[in-house]
């Protein structure tokens, strides 16, 4: 049989609850498809520190590219906002982006047409099947670029820098050409080319390699009316492409035309199989413990790696079956839908895991 090693960093706050769940429906998807997966878990982000004094120790990076792919949860929390940038949870979150290379970030925002009323959005805003991919650069930029303090006339300063090269966003374009050339072939380049000179030169090199893929309908966007667009009329987007921090920003607001930022899945990937799979939200330290977390982006996670890392595109779409059947049956509190019962987040893996 089919064996699939995973690496497994289930981070701080609400990550251990909710990677629980998405290993739970990861068996449970082996039984039925004929594979089996086998968890090896590492530390990463506050528990790390708190093992190892490092967020990102040297074995987890090993694990993880020993591994076939790598399900994380979530890092950080305010037990840990007291450390030195450089030894924050965060940083290991980032630290383990780079060392496996995993430049391209998908965030599928995408509705389940059963949370529709969970939705901030009109019904007739959404409209029916609303699917945004978001294409995130996700090892680049500013999250990246040279950082630091200064004194500027007898005062502190602080620096940020947004550095891209060519060949930066030429890999991460690319992927933002294919996926739409395998969905509705149109493609948006999101970025602030008005004022900044590193989006000057991403736009140039979208309208550059624009030329190889004469099927895809290309347009620009300035990220400021990207943000208004997303809420006024979010079926005009099919692909997004964007930098890392704007990506991140965008994510967050898209993820609640879904219904609850406890529904965005990513996949974040590099030239190999060997990727890593996250819910987009953070540790949810105000509800962590508590059981309230929605598991279900982290589970969606899964079936993302299930389709991109393992190839089990079969298992992928059961378990998005799963969890849009699931949907009708029970929900945690962030998606509470009428007369429905409200379910704790191993409920909800339970339920997801019995619907399979
Ligand atoms: P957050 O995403 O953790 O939480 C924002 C809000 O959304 C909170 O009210 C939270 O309760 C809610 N929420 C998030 N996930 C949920 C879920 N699955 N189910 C139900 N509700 C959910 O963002 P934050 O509060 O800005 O950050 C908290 C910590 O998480 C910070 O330390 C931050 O750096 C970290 N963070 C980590 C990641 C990651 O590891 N990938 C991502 C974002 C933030
Ligand atoms: C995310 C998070 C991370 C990011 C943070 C925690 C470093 O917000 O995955 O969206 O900004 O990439
Ligand atoms: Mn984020």
């Amino acid at each position: 049989m089919q064996t699939y090693q995973i690496a497994v960093l289930k981070g701080d706050g609400i990550g251990p609850e909710i990677v629980e769940q998405a290993m739970k429906v990861l068996t449970k998807a082996g039984q039925k498809f004929g594979f089996a997966v086998q968890f090896q878990q590492a530390l990463l982000g506050g528990a790390a520190i708190d093992a190892d004094g490092v967020p990102l120790p040297q074995k987890t990076v090993d694990i993880c590219k020993a591994a076939d792919s790598t399900l994380l949860g979530a890092v950080g929390g305010p037990k840990w906002d007291g450390q030195p940038g450089s030894n924050r949870p965060e940083k290991g979150l980032l630290g383990i982006r780079s060392a496996l290379g995993l430049f391209a970030n998908l965030r599928p925002a995408v509705i389940f047409p059963e949370l529709k009323s969970a939705s901030p959005l009109k019904d007739e805003i959404i409209g029916d099947n609303l699917d945004v991919l978001i294409v995130r650069e996700l090892i680049g930029g500013i999250y990246f670029g040279e950082r630091g303090r200064c004194i500027e006339n007898g005062q502190e300063a602080a620096y940020d820098t947004e550095k891209y090269s060519v060949p930066e966003i030429e890999r991460i374009v690319r992927v933002g050409f294919q996926m739409a050339m395998k969905r509705r072939k149109k493609m948006c380049s999101v970025d602030k080319a008005n004022v900044l000179e590193s989006s000057r030169l991403w736009r140039a090199t979208v309208q550059r390699l624009s030329k190889e893929y004469p099927e895809v309908e290309v347009s620009y966007m300035y990220v400021d009316n990207c943000a208004m667009q997303l809420v006024r009329n979010p079926r005009q987007f099919d692909v997004i492409v964007t930098s890392n921090m704007f990506g991140d920003i965008l994510s967050d607001e898209a993820s609640m035309i879904s219904g609850s930022i406890g529904m965005l899945a990513s996949a974040s990937l590099n030239d190999t199989k060997c990727g890593l799979y996250e819910p987009i939200h953070g540790s949810a330290p105000d509800i962590a413990g508590t059981g309230k977390a929605n598991p279900l982006a982290t589970v969606l996670s899964a079936a993302m790696m299930l389709r991109y890392s393992l190839d089990q595109p079969q298992a992928a779409d059961a378990i998005e079956a799963a969890v849009s059947n699931a949907l009708t049956k029970g929900r945690t509190c962030d998606i509470a839908g009428k007369g429905l019962p409200v379910l704790s987040c191993s409920e909800m893996g339970d339920l997801v895991c019995s619907l399979l």
